[in-house]
């Protein structure tokens, strides 16, 4: 189908059976960090830590969806949405990690998938959205091999609780993310600063992914197993030669290193010899382990990269619209992404797992004129529908974010909602992208 001459992009234009979400995560709205007997996690802990956090905030209150999960389901439900990515909180289920369940917090999020279910919303729970434990860092954290073991513990028991409710089990959300700013740049939790501890750890990220799918498929879970990478088209600033290897490098460290072992059971050869002394320590049966059939890859896409060995890439130069982030908006790179991956790694389903943009809203009279948002996400949708009509199976697209929410090191300063949240009352209010895509996934016309 040429999309050129269509006037603008359709629910249906996806088809039928295209799932369509938004997506959040515990640490980023929960709260309640020390609620019926939560436990600490590395995010907690980091963030006491003076200049860890733009804005010097937590996240001991961030949206009070612990609070407020009832009427949080009925936005989500009002939005006409089918499915809800979240993630759960493993030091809310089990304050140590290892030890004791917790009860108190298992039954939150009982109530949470059970509230989805009588609303008709699919639950798609990730298992490792950043929070892992502190007592488990304390340990060596995801350094150490029993923290993969744990982790195993961990999903069998989300399996053995909530599995015959849940639409899909996500085991990690994007490990590049904690392994390089984790533990190389040291920017995000746990604030390590090195880069053989954060090979090891991609490493660990990926064999206990493998893990936790074959344990799961062993115990019968009904879910769809899948993991979430951060993946974007990474292009040579310039076109020396230098840019073009560092180019090719870079989007071996941040594509190739997770698709290869998972697809392939293998990293890439380039890499390892790039990184020497820095790659991780691994074993045959590990990497075979890795790849496990996935029933999906979740993709997160919000831009384009540039890589030189020269000046630092100046984003303003594309001409195009720089988010509250300073990420270039940039759709067609979604398109490219996936018709990539999928003539590369030929996997059996992609599904956008979040996508979306930080701007500098305006609340007047209670409203978010965000019109920049309403077209990042149907621009992006608009991609998505055109790698489908290059023959790539994506099947899901989930804006991110449900609420504006704890953006990590930036803290409260950057919002990325559909929804706006004011974080002195708590109170959510609808911004023109929520209204936009509760308008488009109701019009079923053709
Ligand atoms: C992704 C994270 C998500 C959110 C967005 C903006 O890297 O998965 O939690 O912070 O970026």
């Amino acid at each position: 189908m040429n999309r050129l001459f269509k006037p603008a992009i359709k629910k249906l234009d996806l088809g039928q059976k295209f799932i369509w979400g938004v997506a959040t995560s515990a640490f980023q709205i929960e709260g309640g960090s020390t609620a019926d007997g939560r436990g600490e996690s590395i995010w907690d802990r980091f963030c006491q830590v003076p200049g860890n956090i733009a804005d010097g905030s937590d996240g001991s209150v961030a949206c009070d969806h612990y609070n407020l999960w009832e009427s949080d389901l009925d936005l989500i439900a009002d939005l006409g949405v089918d499915a809800y990515r979240f993630s759960i909180s493993w030091p809310r289920v089990r304050p140590l990690g290892d030890g004791a369940w917790n009860e108190a917090g298992l039954n939150f999020y009982e109530r949470l998938i059970q509230g989805l279910q009588d609303r008709g919303i699919q639950a798609h729970v990730t298992l490792n959205h950043w929070d892992l434990p502190q007592a488990l860092q304390d340990r060596g954290g995801w350094e150490s091999d029993e923290t993969c073991e744990l982790f195993v513990e961990y999903a069998l028991e989300i399996n053995r609780r909530f599995g015959d409710k849940l639409a899909s089990i996500c085991t990690h959300n994007e490990p590049w993310v904690v392994a390089v700013l984790g533990h190389e740049i040291g920017n995000f939790a746990p604030g390590i600063k090195s880069r053989k501890v954060a090979m090891q750890v991609s490493h660990n990220l990926l064999k206990s992914h493998g893990m936790a799918l074959a344990a799961l498929r062993q115990d019968g879970c009904q879910a769809e197993l899948g993991i979430v990478l951060n993946m974007s088209p990474i292009y040579p600033a310039t076109d020396s030669a230098d840019d073009i290897a560092k180019a090719k490098i870079d989007d071996g460290l941040i594509v190739r290193w997770y698709m290869d072992p998972l697809i392939n059971g293998r990293y890439p050869s380039d890499v390892l010899e790039h990184l020497g002394d820095d790659s991780p320590t691994f074993t045959a049966d590990e990497m075979a382990l890795i790849a496990q059939p996935n029933d999906f890859i979740g993709v997160n896409y919000y831009t384009r990269n540039f890589s030189s060995n020269g000046n630092p890439w100046d984003v303003e130069s594309t001409g195009n619209l720089v988010t509250d982030m300073g990420w270039e908006v940039y759709p067609d790179g979604l398109t490219e992404l996936l018709v990539r991956l999928h003539s590369d790694y030929r996997v059996k389903k992609f599904w956008v797992t979040e996508n979306g943009a930080a701007f500098k809203d305006e609340l007047e009279n209670g409203f978010v004129d965000d019109q920049a948002r309403v077209s990042y996400i149907r621009d992006h949708i608009e991609a998505t529908a055109k790698a489908r009509d290059l023959g790539v199976p994506v099947e899901a697209y989930f804006a991110w974010s449900l609420f504006d929410n704890f953006e990590w090191a930036s803290g409260y300063e950057k919002r990325f909602g559909i929804y706006h949240v004011d974080y002195g009352t708590g109170k959510r209010s609808a911004k023109a992208s929520a209204n936009w895509y509760r308008d488009f996934l109701g019009d079923e016309s053709q």
